[in-house]
């Protein structure tokens, strides 16, 4: 595997391929790797030549500046799982290289879609995504970028942002990894005592049971049952909980069969910040 710092160095390799009619792929990711991240890679890898897997930690996108300065960081660990997974570049920037001017201004219309939900609770968290993915994606010029349903409204967001600027790049949506026991992996799990992995696969059997029950239960009425299930867990400080049409993300008040629905879910666990999703239908 190829690990390059700087934008230049990253570029100057991309540019070859190109000429050469290598087909890439990005896998942008903020690190401390695990077995999501690396099914992003494989599912990269029959479809592209070469795998550009990208690991920075992203200043714009934390609301919170202590949830930053947390954010695990095991670079040495995710060099070698990637190295074993065969990706061909690590990109690898500091801030300064991404953000080399520090008044750099964004902004660019969402259609609403950072504004609800994940967006909420993080304001300008969703702005902070598209910026640091647009650089990647100007950079890398991919053919195709892989990211996990696990963040859906990101996905939702990265495509809006594909539709306004108009890039000639396909998004694959990735399937969820889950630990046997169901619970989503996520690079903030290590923050997890074993009681806490415990009490947040509470997370994983309510949207179950939403899943189980959609066709057979009001929405309202389902919604109520299944909020109430995570209040009344132990150790889960429930942020929301919705169901959603899965374009608009706007809440449904009922199923229509050529339309798709996805619960989406996001609570504190021992003061860790979980989100998960399901699709519905
Ligand atoms: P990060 O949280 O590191 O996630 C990188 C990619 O891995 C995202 O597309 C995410 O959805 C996916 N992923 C995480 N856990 C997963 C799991 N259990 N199963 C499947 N895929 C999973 O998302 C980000 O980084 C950042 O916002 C980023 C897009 C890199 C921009 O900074």
């Amino acid at each position: 595997m190829r690990i390059f710092k700087t934008k230049k160095e990253l570029q100057d390799y991309l540019e070859t391929a190109r000429v050469n009619q290598q087909k890439i792929a990005l896998i942008p990711t903020m690190g401390a790797l695990h077995a999501g991240h690396i099914s992003l890679l494989n599912y990269a890898k029959p479809l592209s030549d070469i795998t550009v897997c990208s690991i920075f930690v992203n200043p714009t996108q934390f609301n919170d500046p202590k949830d930053l300065e947390k954010y695990p960081r095991p670079i040495e660990q995710d060099i070698a799982l990637l190295e074993a997974a065969n990706c061909t570049i690590l990109f690898l920037p500091t801030v300064e290289e991404m953000y080399p001017d520090q008044d750099e201004k964004w902004h660019i219309n969402l259609q609403g879609l950072d504004e609800i939900w994940e967006g909420k609770m993080r304001p300008g968290h969703f702005q902070g995504v598209t910026q640091v993915v647009y650089k990647l994606f100007n950079l890398v010029q991919p053919d195709i970028a892989c990211f996990g349903q696990k963040d859906f409204q990101q996905v939702m967001v990265i495509e809006q942002m594909i539709k306004e600027k108009a890039l000639p790049i396909t998004i694959a949506l990735c399937p969820i990894i889950r630990d046997d026991n169901g619970l989503a992996l996520s690079s903030r799990n290590t923050r997890l005592s074993e009681q806490g992995k415990q009490q947040a696969l509470a997370l994983f059997r309510t949207l179950q049971f939403i899943k189980n029950n959609v066709q057979k239960i009001d929405l309202a009425e389902l919604k109520k049952m299944a909020t109430n299930q995570l209040e009344t867990s132990d150790g889960i400080a429930l942020e929301y909980l919705a169901i959603c049409e899965t374009t608009t993300l706007q809440e449904a008040t009922g199923i229509e069969n050529n339309k798709q629905y996805v619960a989406l879910v996001t609570a504190r666990v021992e003061d860790v910040r979980l989100i998960d999703n399901m699709i519905l239908n």
